[in-house]
Protein backbone atom coordinates (compact mmCIF):
# COMPACT_ATOMS: atom_id res chain seq x y z
CA UNK A 1 0.00 0.00 0.00
CA UNK A 2 1.45 3.46 -0.79
CA UNK A 3 1.51 5.70 1.79
CA UNK A 4 -0.02 9.65 0.46
CA UNK A 5 2.12 12.31 0.75
CA UNK A 6 -0.02 14.35 2.91
CA UNK A 7 0.19 10.82 6.26
CA UNK A 8 4.06 11.19 5.26
CA UNK A 9 4.40 14.71 6.22
CA UNK A 10 2.61 14.01 9.35
CA UNK A 11 -0.99 14.82 8.41
CA UNK A 12 -4.08 17.60 8.97
CA UNK A 13 -1.69 19.18 11.43
CA UNK A 14 1.83 19.35 10.50
CA UNK A 15 0.84 20.78 7.36
CA UNK A 16 -1.13 23.48 9.21
CA UNK A 17 1.57 23.90 11.17
CA UNK A 18 4.25 24.36 7.86
CA UNK A 19 1.74 26.46 6.01
CA UNK A 20 1.00 29.06 9.05
CA UNK A 21 5.07 29.50 9.63
CA UNK A 22 5.81 29.87 5.75
CA UNK A 23 3.08 32.58 5.61
CA UNK A 24 4.67 33.96 8.63
CA UNK A 25 8.00 34.02 7.49
CA UNK A 26 6.73 35.26 3.73
CA UNK A 27 4.59 38.01 5.53
CA UNK A 28 7.67 39.32 7.88
CA UNK A 29 10.03 38.87 4.61
CA UNK A 30 12.10 42.63 3.13
CA UNK A 31 11.45 41.22 -0.27
CA UNK A 32 8.20 39.15 0.06
CA UNK A 33 5.93 41.22 2.68
CA UNK A 34 4.59 43.61 -0.19
CA UNK A 35 1.90 41.10 -0.94
CA UNK A 36 0.36 41.35 2.28
CA UNK A 37 1.38 45.18 2.66
CA UNK A 38 -2.62 46.31 3.00
CA UNK A 39 -4.03 42.94 3.78
CA UNK A 40 -6.45 42.94 7.11
CA UNK A 41 -6.02 39.61 9.18
CA UNK A 42 -9.31 38.53 8.42
CA UNK A 43 -8.25 38.44 5.24
CA UNK A 44 -5.18 36.94 5.89
CA UNK A 45 -6.90 34.19 8.09
CA UNK A 46 -8.96 32.93 5.21
CA UNK A 47 -6.32 33.10 2.81
CA UNK A 48 -4.01 30.89 5.35
CA UNK A 49 -6.65 28.22 5.71
CA UNK A 50 -7.42 28.16 1.97
CA UNK A 51 -3.89 27.31 1.43
CA UNK A 52 -3.98 24.81 4.43
CA UNK A 53 -6.99 22.96 2.75
CA UNK A 54 -4.97 23.35 -0.69
CA UNK A 55 -2.33 21.71 0.43
CA UNK A 56 -4.37 19.24 2.07
CA UNK A 57 -6.07 18.12 -0.84
CA UNK A 58 -2.96 18.09 -2.84
CA UNK A 59 -0.68 15.62 -1.18
CA UNK A 60 -4.20 13.17 -0.89
CA UNK A 61 -5.78 14.43 2.64
CA UNK A 62 -9.34 14.35 2.81
CA UNK A 63 -11.03 18.08 2.19
CA UNK A 64 -12.92 20.04 -0.18
CA UNK A 65 -11.12 22.75 -1.20
CA UNK A 66 -13.34 25.77 -2.13
CA UNK A 67 -10.73 28.81 -3.16
CA UNK A 68 -9.39 29.69 -6.33
CA UNK A 69 -7.37 27.99 -8.97
CA UNK A 70 -3.58 29.16 -8.64
CA UNK A 71 -3.62 30.89 -11.63
CA UNK A 72 -6.62 33.07 -10.91
CA UNK A 73 -5.53 33.48 -7.25
CA UNK A 74 -2.25 34.96 -7.92
CA UNK A 75 -2.81 37.16 -11.13
CA UNK A 76 -2.23 40.39 -11.66
CA UNK A 77 -0.17 40.30 -8.15
CA UNK A 78 3.31 40.42 -10.44
CA UNK A 79 5.12 38.06 -8.65
CA UNK A 80 8.38 37.67 -10.17
CA UNK A 81 11.49 35.30 -10.44
CA UNK A 82 13.00 36.97 -8.02
CA UNK A 83 10.09 36.67 -5.42
CA UNK A 84 9.78 33.35 -6.45
CA UNK A 85 13.39 32.17 -5.78
CA UNK A 86 12.63 33.40 -2.04
CA UNK A 87 9.20 31.94 -1.38
CA UNK A 88 11.55 28.48 -2.22
CA UNK A 89 13.86 29.51 0.03
CA UNK A 90 11.84 30.25 3.08
CA UNK A 91 9.83 26.96 2.21
CA UNK A 92 13.33 25.38 2.33
CA UNK A 93 13.85 26.90 5.67
CA UNK A 94 10.91 26.48 7.37
CA UNK A 95 10.56 22.35 6.10
CA UNK A 96 14.50 22.04 7.47
CA UNK A 97 13.22 23.55 10.92
CA UNK A 98 10.45 21.19 11.37
CA UNK A 99 12.00 18.05 10.22
CA UNK A 100 10.12 16.96 6.87
CA UNK A 101 12.58 14.43 5.34
CA UNK A 102 14.52 14.42 2.24
CA UNK A 103 12.12 12.59 -0.12
CA UNK A 104 9.07 14.56 1.24
CA UNK A 105 10.84 17.67 0.87
CA UNK A 106 11.96 16.71 -2.56
CA UNK A 107 8.22 15.53 -3.57
CA UNK A 108 7.41 19.16 -2.27
CA UNK A 109 9.91 21.01 -3.91
CA UNK A 110 8.53 19.33 -7.31
CA UNK A 111 5.03 19.82 -6.39
CA UNK A 112 5.50 23.67 -6.26
CA UNK A 113 7.69 23.21 -9.14
CA UNK A 114 4.53 22.39 -11.64
CA UNK A 115 2.69 25.32 -9.91
CA UNK A 116 5.16 27.81 -10.66
CA UNK A 117 4.04 28.56 -14.32
CA UNK A 118 0.55 29.24 -12.76
CA UNK A 119 2.48 31.47 -10.54
CA UNK A 120 4.88 33.65 -11.41
CA UNK A 121 4.23 36.21 -13.79
CA UNK A 122 6.16 36.02 -17.63
CA UNK A 123 7.90 39.09 -18.92
CA UNK A 124 8.42 38.53 -22.96
C1 LIG B 1 6.00 33.93 -4.16
C2 LIG B 1 4.98 33.09 -4.03
C3 LIG B 1 3.60 33.48 -3.53
C4 LIG B 1 3.11 34.67 -3.08
C5 LIG B 1 3.85 36.00 -2.96
C6 LIG B 1 1.71 34.47 -2.78
C7 LIG B 1 0.86 35.44 -2.30
C8 LIG B 1 -0.48 35.26 -2.02
C9 LIG B 1 -1.35 36.28 -1.46
C10 LIG B 1 -0.93 37.71 -1.10
C11 LIG B 1 -2.58 35.73 -1.34
C12 LIG B 1 -3.84 36.40 -0.75
C13 LIG B 1 -4.77 36.87 -1.82
C14 LIG B 1 -5.99 37.53 -1.24
O1 LIG B 1 -6.00 37.93 -0.07
O2 LIG B 1 -6.97 37.65 -1.97
C15 LIG B 1 -2.49 34.37 -1.81
C16 LIG B 1 -3.55 33.48 -1.86
C17 LIG B 1 -3.40 32.13 -2.01
N1 LIG B 1 -2.24 31.47 -2.34
FE1 LIG B 1 -0.45 32.32 -2.72
N2 LIG B 1 1.38 33.17 -3.00
C18 LIG B 1 2.50 32.52 -3.46
C19 LIG B 1 2.61 31.19 -3.78
C20 LIG B 1 1.63 30.25 -3.54
C21 LIG B 1 1.78 28.82 -3.72
C22 LIG B 1 3.07 28.12 -4.19
C23 LIG B 1 0.59 28.25 -3.37
C24 LIG B 1 0.20 26.79 -3.35
C25 LIG B 1 0.98 25.83 -2.91
C26 LIG B 1 -0.31 29.31 -2.99
C27 LIG B 1 -1.60 29.13 -2.59
C28 LIG B 1 -2.51 30.13 -2.33
C29 LIG B 1 -3.91 29.89 -2.00
C30 LIG B 1 -4.60 28.54 -1.90
C31 LIG B 1 -4.49 31.15 -1.84
C32 LIG B 1 -5.96 31.46 -1.52
C33 LIG B 1 -6.79 31.39 -2.80
C34 LIG B 1 -8.16 32.03 -2.67
O3 LIG B 1 -8.27 33.09 -2.03
O4 LIG B 1 -9.10 31.50 -3.27
N3 LIG B 1 0.35 30.51 -3.10
N4 LIG B 1 -1.21 34.11 -2.22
Amino acid sequence: MTVSLYDRLGGYDAIGLFATQLVDRAKADALLGRFWAHSGDDRDARALQLLIDYLVRETGGQMYYTGRDMALAHVGMGIDEADWARFIELVIQVAGELGVGASEGGEVLAFLDDLKPSIVITRG
